[in-house]
């Protein structure tokens, strides 16, 4: 019920603590399933600082629109591209809208299909019922990522595009993106790579020397990037990222928003009015960390994974899906839906909905946490 009346801040606080402490928090190191995290404490200051500051009204807010233009060159530069195009979003979701949307915009067919791999996020299928896009689904090879050929069996004259992922939401799997690069180009599709997660992982595991395929700008054949900020990027939720290597592609889902501030606006975003002190906050943490920070960050959670599926093989009844590629382990146990049942009893937030648990190793994810769930996890099945 609406209240007639105000409360305190103090009954309204303590009224707050008390509905939340069912709430798992990341500090605790309970949380071992998302692929979000505890912000960076210095994110947490500049949204503070700026929580006022509107992308939707640029016009009011000229020095932000800077900033965030900054922040996607940035980004930009991190994918191999030395100018790009695009905005700092709600989150992956809206990235992968986006991009669908400017590929249906951009290709003159009456009805439009995607291809994607099967390992795609939902977001794709928001995507396709608010476009009127058809998904065409291709087939994983064994290892998990798409099937190339699959994909190339899929193209038609109403193909508008190609989606591969570079880190799948499931295994962490990245797609052979050169190959679908190679395609792209052959048959003069655009190809999205969906890089919400991987993105700001990949570069950085691929610097410290692990073997991972090459997944951005550098591919000719890619066109649009997803990548995530408020991911591995420890920026607060929501800051998601849509990079397009060619001004096109904004153009072709850029709206007039006459009545702002700034006179003569274009929006591309699907949200219009959007938060400032989030764009902001994902310059400031680049600034921050910088390519050196942001390499140990991902050294902790590379090595961190590799130690966690080495030990999990040592627990009979317990198998790994495949061995990882980037920071996410997941394995499947005999009585998986019981074993999952058990560990969330014993206040672990992990979930098993593709017929596996699903770990990642985002920076609030210590040792000593994945060692208590190792026990755990040990002590349920041996009983
Ligand atoms: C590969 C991939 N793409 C897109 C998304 C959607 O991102 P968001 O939840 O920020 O909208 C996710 C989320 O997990 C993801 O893993």
């Amino acid at each position: 019920m609406f209240p007639r009346k105000g409360a305190s801040e103090e009954e309204v606080l303590a009224e707050l603590e008390e509905k939340t402490a069912e709430d798992l928090t990341f500090d605790s190191g309970r949380i071992l399933g998302s692929m979000c995290t505890y912000p960076h404490p210095f994110a947490r200051k500049v949204i503070s600082l700026y929580i006022d500051r509107n992308l939707g009204d640029p016009g009011l807010h000229v020095g932000s629109q800077k900033i965030e233009e900054e922040a996607i060159q940035m980004l930009s530069n991190l994918l191999g591209l030395e100018k790009g195009y695009g905005n700092i979003v709600s989150g992956g979701t809206e990235a992968n809208i986006l991009a669908v949307r400017a590929f249906r915009n951009l290709a003159d067919v009456e009805k439009p299909e995607l291809i994607l791999p099967r390992s795609a996020h939902f977001s794709f299928l928001k995507a396709s019922e608010m476009l009127s896009v058809k998904l065409v689904w291709a087939e994983l090879k064994e290892d998990y990522s798409v099937d190339v050929n699959d994909v190339e069996r899929k193209i038609t004259d109403n193909t508008i595009g190609i989606v591969g992922i570079a880190g799948t939401t499931g295994l962490g799997v990245v797609d052979d993106i050169p190959a679908l690069s190679d395609l792209a180009i052959d048959y003069g599709l655009p190809l999205h790579v969906d890089a919400a997660f991987g993105g700001f992982v990949i570069p950085f595991a691929k610097e410290l020397g692990y073997d991972l395929p090459d997944f951005d700008f550098r591919l000719k054949g890619v066109q649009s990037i997803t990548i995530d900020p408020h991911k591995m990027g420890m920026v607060p939720i929501p800051a998601g990222g849509i990079i397009f290597r060619k001004k096109k592609f904004l153009e072709a889902i850029s709206v007039p928003a006459p009545y702002l501030a700034g006179g003569k606006v274009w929006q591309a975003t699907i949200t219009g009015t959007r938060p400032g002190a989030n764009a902001l906050a994902v310059w400031a943490m680049i600034k921050h960390l910088g390519f050196e920070g942001y390499k140990e960050v991902v050294k902790g959670a590379m090595e961190l994974s590799r130690w966690f599926a080495g030990e999990l093989k040592k627990i009979p009844g317990v198998y790994l899906i495949r061995e990882p590629m980037l920071n996410i382990v997941s394995f499947g146990t005999t009585n998986l839906e019981e074993v999952e049942e058990k560990l969330k009893r014993r206040g672990w937030g992990i979930s098993a909905h593709r017929g596996y648990i699903r770990i990642v190793m985002m920076p609030h994810v210590r040792r000593e946490h994945l060692e208590e769930f190792l026990r755990d996890l040990q002590e349920i099945i041996t009983r």
